[in-house]
């Protein structure tokens, strides 16, 4: 079978394109320390409200500034829906939905994760500012969708 001398040129071309395309994102990946958010672990979605530390929601004060916010996403609220914490806190939201795929994004933050059924989610976020942070599930979950956001306040 014989190609065409321009053919193999764009053959070639193309795949030079899809390599490089790939070495970039590795590189980008390991220079800018991308990492897409995995699993803090599992947990039956179906018994949420009776394990542990999703049996009870809230705010947990683990000394020298940080604190652990466990928070419930169902259809359609945040439980709790509002944390309070002093201004330079150290919060990590660990996160579980007992239905359907929800989210997790802290406006003015870095922090943004899915929260999928039988995972646990967490991510961190430092508070050096006063303010209230709002927080809303960005993947949509139906009827109620626009209504499940919830908020930080700083003091
Ligand atoms: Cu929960 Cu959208």
């Amino acid at each position: 079978m014989r190609i065409e001398a321009y053919e193999r040129i764009f053959m070639i071309l193309a795949g030079l394109m899809l390599v490089l395309g790939i070495v970039g994102i590795g590189i980008g990946a390991l220079v800018a320390g991308v990492h897409v958010p995995s699993p803090a672990g599992r947990i039956d979605p179906r018994a949420l409200s009776t394990t542990p530390p999703f049996d009870q929601p809230g705010l947990r004060d683990l000394g020298g500034g940080k604190y652990e916010a466990v928070v419930i996403a169902r259809a359609w609220q945040f439980q709790p829906d509002e944390i309070q914490v002093p201004v330079g806190a150290t919060v990590t939201f660990t996160l579980a939905s007992p239905d359907v795929i929800h989210g997790f994004v802290l406006t003015g933050t870095n922090a943004n994760v899915m929260v999928i059924p039988g995972q646990i989610s967490q991510v961190t976020a430092r508070f050096d500012q006063p303010g209230e942070y709002l927080w809303v599930c960005h993947e949509y979950c139906g009827f109620g969708h626009h209504q499940m956001y919830g908020k930080v306040v700083v003091r």
